[in-house]
């Protein structure tokens, strides 16, 4: 069934685990995400990003979501806007079935500038007062996801911030977040610790300097009630570098979030944890293994079997990991 998001991270902070949030574009994408959560018995976020409305169209997207939630009674779904710009963006999701929208005013509307305090504030209650009012969740941000080794921004939306960014506003400040909460009346929030979007998180295996757990420590000192976000979850696991290496690719090594990292978030309030780079990797690691083992392949179905498994092994670890497996 649908469900909001505000269901789910209530259930979630009862019972003390977290719940991933698999990004979707396609068909193959719902279907590994709803097998594992079937596998498991777990509840899930299925989210879909602005540049996912634009390359499935919304109707599509709604009748993936639609397909996937009658296909798998079972399972508790919440479908939500992953990083929405601004009001109409997140009207229009709901408008299109979404349950719960993240309006992500840590950026401006453009998605590349840090925003104002103020801005964010704003834009924020405003939609969080339109979508109560249908019924749909809302997940705020405060901080600006980016690398506390570089200043880079990363891949914010996949457009990249402009120029570097300082460590107050990379790393989410716990009193402000109080404010922020209190003003906007969010359902959730999403913080800044040290991770970005992207497979190009840190370059060592990250320790406290680079990924900030402590920050998620102290605004949950000061925030017990609220649900915290960790974007740029993925971990990056060395195994599907090595696949994709192993088959033409060429990423040069890199680290991402560690899976225990996460699962200490989970203990210090964080309920969503984003995930969309494990999955394309998953995914992305396959189509090469076909490709260089069966030159003569040409059916995707040849491609896309394989790659569903994968990624649907990657999305069943994470299930069981953070505790979400077993809560459908
Ligand atoms: O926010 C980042 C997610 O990985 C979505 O990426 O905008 O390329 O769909 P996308
Ligand atoms: P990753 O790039 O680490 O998978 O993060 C995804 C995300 O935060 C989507 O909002
Ligand atoms: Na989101
Ligand atoms: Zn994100």
């Amino acid at each position: 069934a649908l469900i909001t998001m505000r269901q789910l991270l209530d259930h979630a902070a009862e019972h003390g685990y977290g719940v991933p949030a698999f990004n979707i574009n396609n068909m193959e994408q719902g279907l590994a995400i709803m097998n594992a959560a079937k596998a498991v018995d777990a509840p899930v976020i299925i989210q879909a990003s602005r540049g996912a409305r634009k390359y499935a169209g919304d109707l599509m997207l709604k009748h993936i979501m639609m397909g996937l939630v009658e296909m798998f009674p079972s399972i508790p779904v919440c479908m939500h806007q992953d990083h929405g710009n601004n009001m109409g963006t997140c009207l229009s999701a709901i408008r299109h079935g979404f349950t719960s929208v993240m309006m992500d005013g840590s950026l401006e509307e453009d998605m590349k500038t840090p925003s104002d305090y103020d801005y964010n504030v704003d834009v924020t209650r405003r939609v969080t007062e339109a979508a109560h009012l249908v019924g749909a969740s809302v997940e705020g941000e405060l901080g600006v996801l980016g690398s506390l080794e570089t200043g880079e921004a990363g891949e914010e939306d996949g457009s990249g911030a402009v120029g570097k960014l300082s460590h107050d506003q990379l790393l989410t400040d716990p009193d402000q977040a109080v404010d922020f909460v209190m003003k906007t009346k969010c359902d959730a929030l999403a913080i800044a610790c040290g991770t970005s979007h992207g497979a190009y998180k840190f370059s060592r295996k990250p320790d406290g300097e680079i990924l900030a757990m402590s920050t998620i420590e102290a605004i949950h000192a000061k925030l017990p009630d609220t649900h915290l976000v960790m974007h740029g979850s993925s971990s990056v696991p060395q195994y599907l570098q090595d696949l994709i290496n192993a088959h033409g690719g060429k990423m040069p090594q890199t680290y991402g979030v560690p899976v225990e990292e996460i699962e200490r978030g989970i203990k210090m309030g964080v309920r969503k944890v984003n995930i969309d780079t494990d999955c394309r990797m998953a995914i992305t690691g396959q189509f090469r293994k076909i490709a260089m083992e069966h030159p003569d392949e040409f059916d995707p179905r040849k491609f896309m079997i394989p790659a569903m498994a994968e990624m649907q092994a990657l999305c069943r670890d994470r299930f069981e990991r953070f505790g979400t497996a077993g809560h459908a």
